[in-house]
């Protein structure tokens, strides 16, 4: 059986590990069933789907002119506005012809090396569970709204969904060099809070700008937050903010490029070159940034979201 102590070549077979290189549970959570790799989906109420059209109606409000292309194509191959939350079964054989994909339902937390096993192996894991009425505009944990209608659209890109299984990959490497901060910043600045620079200008294709009615707005039109061409290992040394507007984007010109920038890089060498802790705060600019626009920083300084500071 292959360990992290050597490289892992096979992505087919879940990984053993030793209980040094693990962040999260070695073992299966105590609060999920035994088929918790790959459980059924959850049964919807008649409310459950409202909640889904009412969130999906509000979104469709503001993402013409500031979603990336792909994703709005996306929404429309799957086809996630047909009414109610959508069928894993159904959505998955569509995805797997377009890009080989499938979506798998989840409990709420899955260990970090499954979830890396799973985008490995070309599966996303998507939160069974849905928001209620009283945690419509806010929830931290991401819900199946967050997780279908944020990043499953951007699986129908072909060059994308080879980026979220390289970055499955990447994540068995990070726990054998005990660096999966450094990999999760470079999720959280693309896959959950990417922009893209198009031809019709500046546009958001992170599942956490494009999940919510605020940030998609501030993402793409505040004079607070930087905007900064994206380089992976200036972004794997960054901090982060969790639960609130990011006070810093990374920008791409192109998937192509996010996924050069990630293939290239010879992540062992990264990683045995990054401290433990981030380098850079999350408000930073640093001399070798290529900055698009600088931010005031208006937002973030007057407190953010608990001083009830206006997202400009
Ligand atoms: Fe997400």
């Amino acid at each position: 059986m292959a360990t992290l102590a050597e490289p892992q070549t096979d992505f087919t077979r879940l990984p053993t590990m030793a209980d040094e290189v693990f962040t999260a549970p070695l073992r299966k959570p105590a609060h999920v069933g035994d088929d918790w790799l790959e459980p059924e989906q959850t049964a919807y109420s008649t409310e459950d789907d409202a909640i889904w059209d009412d969130l999906f109606a509000r979104q469709m409000d503001v993402l013409p002119g500031r979603a990336a292309s792909a994703f709005l194509a996306g929404l429309d191959k799957l086809d996630l506005g047909r009414g109610g939350v959508p069928e894993f079964r159904q959505m998955s054989e569509e995805l797997d012809r377009l890009t080989g994909w499938s979506v798998v339902p989840v409990p709420m937390l899955i260990p970090d090396h499954v979830f890396f096993w799973h985008l490995a192996n070309r599966r996303f894991p998507a939160g069974n569970f849905i928001r209620t009425r009283e945690t419509f505009d806010y929830i931290q944990e991401p819900d199946v709204f967050h997780d279908v209608f944020g990043h499953v659209p951007m699986l129908t890109d072909p060059v994308y969904a080879d980026y979220m299984q390289e970055y499955g990959k990447a994540g068995w490497k990070a726990m054998r060099y005990n660096r999966l901060k450094a990999l999760g910043s470079l999720y959280w600045y693309t896959v959950e809070f990417g922009l893209l620079m198009e031809e019709a200008g500046l546009r958001a294709y992170g599942a956490g700008i494009l999940s919510g009615p605020t940030e998609v707005v501030y993402a793409i039109e505040a004079q607070s937050p930087n905007r900064i061409m994206l380089n992976v290992d200036r972004v794997m040394r960054t901090d982060y903010v969790i639960s609130d507007l990011q006070p810093t984007y990374f920008v791409i010109d192109s998937f192509e490029d996010l996924y050069r920038q990630t293939v290239e890089r010879d992540f062992d060498r990264l990683y045995r070159s990054l401290g433990p802790g981030f380098t850079y705060a999350n408000t930073a600019v640093i001399d070798v940034d290529n900055v698009l626009n600088r931010g005031t920083l208006e937002y973030t300084l007057r407190g953010g979201r608990g001083s009830g500071a206006a997202p400009l």
